[in-house]
């Protein structure tokens, strides 16, 4: 099994590629921290390429999603699983954020996972078999106050990959669409750092990469649909009202 992975140089892209060498699978990483990839596949049993490459370069350079998907199946064969996890955050107020910035997060975490996912298609659709995981976000179901732009992208990313699903299943494809909540990792460390300090932040559920990334390997060996974690944080998918009036008035300030 080949499973290529956008972000494994840290956090749940990390902890994702770790549980599948774990599980024996040739994996393909990506992200623009080199260093990281190379010691993440130091000693791997399966097999494992790393590309160093920034997903979103900009208007001005062409978009590398093609190209990495070519050369990854060049190194290691047909893509059996595609993991869209790379992303970027910016907690700000919309009018304090600067728009290059907001648009590249769009670009990021909205777009780089969609041109992904049609870069591996045409393959997996003439092999009819394949799987594709595209970690949104709770932000895109509970939009938070001060971050405008990534709530967006993460409602429009889960969007997109929970329409997908049934788009692909006739052609023996399985689309996974993962909603974590908190989970402990470098972004969400910094995102904490924005917040001022409140019962809501010091005492909100939070998980584990290592926990999540067992539950989507798990979820893609099942044909799970979608993957809420941690679980508390599923009443907000039946109850989005309530969730939503929660994020709205107990989002604690910007510090
Ligand atoms: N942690 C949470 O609480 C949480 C909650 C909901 C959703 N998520 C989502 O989970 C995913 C992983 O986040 P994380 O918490 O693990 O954060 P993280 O530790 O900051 O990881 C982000 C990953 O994305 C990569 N990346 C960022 N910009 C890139 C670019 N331009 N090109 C290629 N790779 C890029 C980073 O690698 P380089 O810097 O080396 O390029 C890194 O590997 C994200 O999509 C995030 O939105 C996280």
């Amino acid at each position: 099994m080949h499973v290529l992975i956008t972000g494994a140089s840290s956090g749940i892209g990390e902890a994702i590629a770790r549980e599948y060498l774990k599980r024996n699978a040739d994996i393909t990483v990506v992200a623009r921290r080199k260093d990281r990839l190379d010691e993440l596949c130091a000693g791997a049993q399966s097999g494992t390429h790393v590309i160093a490459a920034d997903l979103a370069p900009g208007r001005s350079t062409a978009d590398p999603c093609a190209a990495v998907v070519a050369e990854a199946i060049a190194a290691l064969g047909p893509i059996d699983v595609l993991i869209n996890n790379a992303g970027m955050q910016i907690v700000d107020s919309l009018v304090n954020t600067n728009i290059a910035d907001g648009e590249r997060l769009i670009e990021l975490n909205l777009m780089v996972p969609l041109r992904m996912s049609k870069a591996v298609l045409p393959g997996m659709m003439q092999r009819r078999h394949g799987a594709i995981v595209d970690i949104a976000s709770m932000a895109g179901i509970m939009p938070t106050p001060q971050m405008s732009y990534y709530s967006a992208s993460k409602g429009g990313l889960g969007a997109a990959s929970e329409g997908l699903r049934g788009e692909l299943r006739p052609h023996g494809i399985h689309v996974l669409t993962v909603y974590p909540g908190p989970v402990s990792s470098d972004m969400e460390s910094a995102a904490r750092e924005k917040f001022a300090s409140s019962p809501a932040t010091r005492y909100m559920p939070t998980g584990t990469p290592a926990e999540l990334a067992r539950l989507i390997a798990d979820g893609v060996e099942r044909k799970t649909d979608r993957i809420i974690y941690p679980r508390v944080y599923g009443l907000s998918r039946h109850l989005p009202n309530l969730g939503r009036w929660l994020t709205d008035r107990f989002t604690p300030s910007l510090k």
